[in-house]
């Protein structure tokens, strides 16, 4: 048996059921491969943040890093649970719009934020524009002077540490594209320009570390180098910052060996860190703001695939060929993210088989699992990988003109497609002959 997640289960025909809804039916009822949301436990991983916060007694902000998996039923969800949201493109920013959020519980990252993006932000009056770089002040200066409006912002630094995770998905390291440099002035120099600048109020200093962190130590240095870089504002400028905003980054399960720190804990560890700071230099506690996006969805999530071509090299290796592959999951190949799954229409049957289940997609490299243990399979039987809910569909490509999946929310056993399957139409409707 593999990870059952949220509302998981399995029925008396031995099929998956997340939500109450037998995912063999939706499988009948949308086709696949269909990506599949459990919205109780979106909700549970959104409260659990919000209530830790929250008893700890610092003033606090969620903000969903939509990245991870945004739509506008997804929007929808994140304003129905009182959560923020961060964009980080002119088409994230107007899905929000389109689905509902407040204007004000949203923030606008990016390292290279167009002008007419930017100026979509401020036009839509959105809470807050994360800056990244000078080039982005000089953009916020014309624009706001330009309008005789005032936006506030906060300035995105990369604090100088490395958290364990993979290359690519590594932020606050010095040698990032993201954020100001700290140890060579930036940071200080951008501060300077905001509060030279009348358009711009400055709410406070961002950092993210880094993607998929199992443990809590690489949050506690980041701490300790923003607050001393407030520090430093303070005694130099007399300036208090508003908000300390310490991003995302905290890791979930893909896989039995997974085992990454409760979310839970990561907030108490980076409350705890930042109040014994504010203690230490006598500095008013801040809010904290913080965004989640894996941990939010990526195990609510589950991906439905239907087997088909089995190609078996004795003594070398039995292929699995499902429907989708690197199109609706680029994550294995691009990180070699590891992942594992389940039969979901023989979920307790015996693993007989051990298998690669690879994708449709014309690359050798479109494997989804290298190596799992699953029962023998027949063509028509149905694969379920899960905690695919993060970076799966918001990655999704149109390789080899596979048209992209479907999405459906399920919760209290009714299912609501969110986002239909694309149709070959779909895929030439953009081009010109
Ligand atoms: N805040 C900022 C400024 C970020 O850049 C990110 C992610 C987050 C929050 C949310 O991080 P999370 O809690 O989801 O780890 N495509 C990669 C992940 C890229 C993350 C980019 N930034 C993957 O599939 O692993």
């Amino acid at each position: 048996m593999s990870l059952l997640f949220g509302t998981a289960a399995f029925n008396e025909e031995d099929h998956l059921v997340i939500g109450g809804c037998d995912t063999t039916k939706l499988a009948e009822k949308y086709g696949t491969p269909l990506f599949i949301y459990d919205v109780a436990h979106i909700r549970e991983k959104a409260r659990g943040f919000k209530r830790t916060l929250d008893e700890l007694g610092v003033k606090n902000k969620v903000v969903y890093a939509s990245k991870a998996f945004g739509c506008l039923a997804m929007y929808k969800l994140l304003e129905e649970e009182n959560l923020g949201c961060d964009v980080v493109s002119g088409g994230e920013l107007y899905t929000a719009l389109k689905g509902g959020m407040s204007p004000e519980n949203i923030e606008f990252h990016g390292n290279n934020k167009l002008k007419s993006e930017l100026e979509l932000a401020v036009d839509s009056h959105v809470g807050t524009i994360v800056v990244d770089n000078f080039y982005e002040l000089e953009l916020l200066k014309e624009l706001t002077s330009a309008k005789n409006v005032e936006q506030a912002v906060m300035l995105r630094v990369t604090p100088g540490v490395n958290a364990e995770t993979h290359d690519y998905i590594l932020t606050g390291q010095v040698d990032s594209k993201f954020g100001f440099d700290v140890n060579s002035g930036q940071a200080t120099k951008a501060m300077d320009i905001v509060m030279a600048t009348k358009g711009l109020t400055l709410q406070g200093i961002h950092c993210h570390i880094g993607s998929q962190i199992f443990a809590p130590e690489g949050f506690l240095v980041a701490v300790e180098r923003m607050m001393s870089i407030l520090k430093e504002w303070k005694e130099d400028k007399g300036y208090i910052a508003p908000v300390l905003n310490m991003g995302g980054g905290f890791g979930i399960k893909y896989t039995e060996e997974d085992t990454p720190l409760e979310p839970e804990k990561f907030v108490q560890a980076i409350v705890e860190a930042v109040k014994g700071q504010c203690s230490l230099m006598d500095y008013p506690l801040p809010e904290l703001w913080i965004e989640p996006g894996r941990s939010i969805v990526a195990e609510a999530g589950t991906t439905l695939y239907t087997v088909g071509a089995q190609k078996i090299i004795p003594d070398v290796r039995h292929y699995v060929s499902v429907d989708g592959g690197m199109g609706d999951n680029i994550r294995p190949a691009l990180y070699g993210a590891e992942y594992t799954g389940m039969l979901a229409n023989r979920i307790s049957e015996e693993n007989k088989s051990h298998v690669a289940v690879v994708g449709k997609y014309c690359e050798s490299g479109d494997i989804l699992i290298k190596d799992i243990e699953l029962p023998e399979m027949v063509s028509g039987d149905l694969f379920a990988m899960v905690s695919t809910g993060a970076y799966g569909y918001s990655m999704a490509s149109n390789y080899n003109r596979n048209p992209k999946a479907a999405v459906v929310f399920v919760e209290d056993g009714k299912d609501r497609l969110v986002i239909r399957r694309e149709t070959y139409e779909d895929l030439v409707s953009l081009d010109c002959e």
